[in-house]
């Protein structure tokens, strides 16, 4: 796999970068576009300064925008990839804030959410859309350029990617919640360049001590993975979720709250209609999902199309590098789990067994803040990017635990790797984990302390 096309100038697909940008996303707006970045000075809730902002008025966040000059022409101009990036952070953040602010002050007067604003007005929309073009993605806030990895900032340049050091470039909520969220996520891809060094070390192997290394080298990547994602439940305090989580609803799936789509002023007459952001546009559970076959396990039905249909919410980079990969993998010669069973390689086998256990411990990780992030919180059964939030994510983890069973059998039984009988009982529990919180789960309602208490009782708690 050559590695150097999957770069757009802004992101860089390989083992320095990983799935980071190649370097520092610009932090604000140049002065020519000063009543641009004055907006997204002014909007989050909670200012810089520690003032009140627009996002804290009911009615100011329209007021404002309608001084807001039409940038269309000047923008039509750029071409430098990390400017267009920082513009359509800030055209896709207002859009977000400017539609869904009476949907955030229903929430503050009701608990339920209200309708959204189902336009966008012309000096937002039509920037918006001429800089989207130019980026080859949707025109609504993104995971890539503009929500989570476009959108950090080193406090102290000299220390690294640990989310206490680093800032967020444009703010919905500018509390501490919102910022520990995002940077989570970029905290987490800077193991992303091991993994993808890994990846390409096993697609360029040409014998079992290096296929070894280079899955050694993955399932330490993904090691480091969980051990910073668990650290989302410091980063950002679950019962403060809903404090920011409005802003990044998608317009798909959500008719609640946006009816039959948004109306683009002076671009389109037709109202549009987006998926929202979210984790789900991460590139490491998909990269490694097609890495170890997870894929190929994926059950078919709605749950799986969405999260194919998630796959066009990335740059175009890396959609070629996703679409790529699995066609490598999907090669004779490359495919991990047959591979790994005709070399009779058996150390091979219970790598691949450790990161997929990774993978599940990811997921089932994930799944917790699903229970006490969404479903602790909420009574609303969409998740931002417009998915039946509680069907959604066991379906994948029962994929995982599918290939796992098989992984594992197809190891003998007299092992001297590890302990079969051990690792066999807590694969069962794993198992009974899923169940049980699926039957919890099955019906109108649900107690989300009861599904959460499971983890802690099978002894599977991820905090
Ligand atoms: C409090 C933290 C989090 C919450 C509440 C959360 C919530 C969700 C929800 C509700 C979904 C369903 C899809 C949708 O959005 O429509 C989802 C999917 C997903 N999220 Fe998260 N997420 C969190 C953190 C993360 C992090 C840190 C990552 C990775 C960097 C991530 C990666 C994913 C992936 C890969 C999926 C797709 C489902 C799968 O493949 O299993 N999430 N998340």
């Amino acid at each position: 796999m050559d590695l150097s096309k999957y770069t757009d100038g802004f992101f860089e697909v390989n083992s320095t970068n990983g799935f980071l940008p190649k370097h520092e996303p610009l932090r604000v707006l140049p002065d020519r576009y000063i009543g641009l970045q004055k907006v997204i000075d002014d909007m989050p809730i909670k200012k810089e300064d520690g003032s009140d902002g627009l996002l804290s008025i009911e009615g100011a966040i329209e007021k404002s925008v309608k001084d807001l000059p039409n940038y269309k022409e000047l923008v039509d101009k750029e071409d430098d990839p990390f400017m267009l990036s920082a513009l359509y952070r800030a055209y896709a953040f207002l859009a977000s804030a400017f539609t869904l602010a009476p949907a955030h002050f229903g929430y503050l007067k009701t608990g339920k959410y209200g309708k959204a604003h189902n336009y966008i007005p012309e000096q937002i929309a039509q920037p918006l859309v001429s800089v989207s073009d130019k980026l080859n993605v949707y025109p609504w806030l993104d995971y890539h350029y503009s929500y989570s990895l476009g959108n950090y900032f080193k406090f102290d340049k000299n220390k690294g990617f640990e989310w206490e050091n680093l800032g967020q470039a444009v703010k919905f909520s500018g509390m501490d919640d919102e910022r520990g969220f995002i940077m989570l996520h970029v905290d987490i891809n800077q193991n992303s360049p091991k993994l993808i060094e890994g990846i390409l070390g096993y697609l360029n192997s040409n014998n079992i001590t290096e296929v070894n290394n280079s899955l050694s080298l993955c399932l330490d990547g993904m090691k480091k993975v969980n051990k910073r994602r668990q650290l989302m439940w410091q980063a950002s305090r679950w019962k403060h979720y809903n404090d920011f989580r409005v802003f990044i609803m998608g317009i798909k799936g959500n008719d609640e709250i946006f009816g039959d789509g948004v109306v683009y002023q002076g671009v389109w007459d037709e109202p549009q209609q987006y998926r929202g952001q979210t984790g789900a546009q991460d590139n490491i559970i998909p990269t490694m999902d097609i890495f170890t076959g997870v894929i190929n396990y994926y059950p078919k039905n709605d749950l799986t199309k969405y999260l194919l249909d998630l796959r066009s919410y990335r740059p175009i980079c890396i959609q070629d590098f996703l679409a790529d990969l699995k066609d490598e993998m999907a090669e004779d010669d490359h495919n991990l789990f047959k591979n790994l069973i005709k070399d009779n390689n058996e150390k091979g086998l219970y790598l691949l067994l450790q990161i997929l256990d990774e993978i599940y411990y990811f997921r089932n990780g994930h799944w917790q803040f699903v229970q006490k992030y969404i479903m602790a919180n909420t009574v609303y059964p969409k998740a931002t990017g417009g998915t039946p939030i509680i069907s959604w994510i066991p379906n994948q983890i029962t994929s995982v635990l599918n290939i796992m069973t098989e992984v594992f059998d197809s190891i003998s039984n007299d092992t001297s790797l590890f302990s079969k009988t051990e690792f066999g009982e807590v694969l069962e529990k794993k198992k009974t984990l899923l169940k049980k919180q699926l039957q919890l789960l099955h019906g109108d309602s649900y107690d989300a302390e009861e599904v959460f208490s499971l983890n802690k009782k099978m002894n599977l708690s991820d905090d």
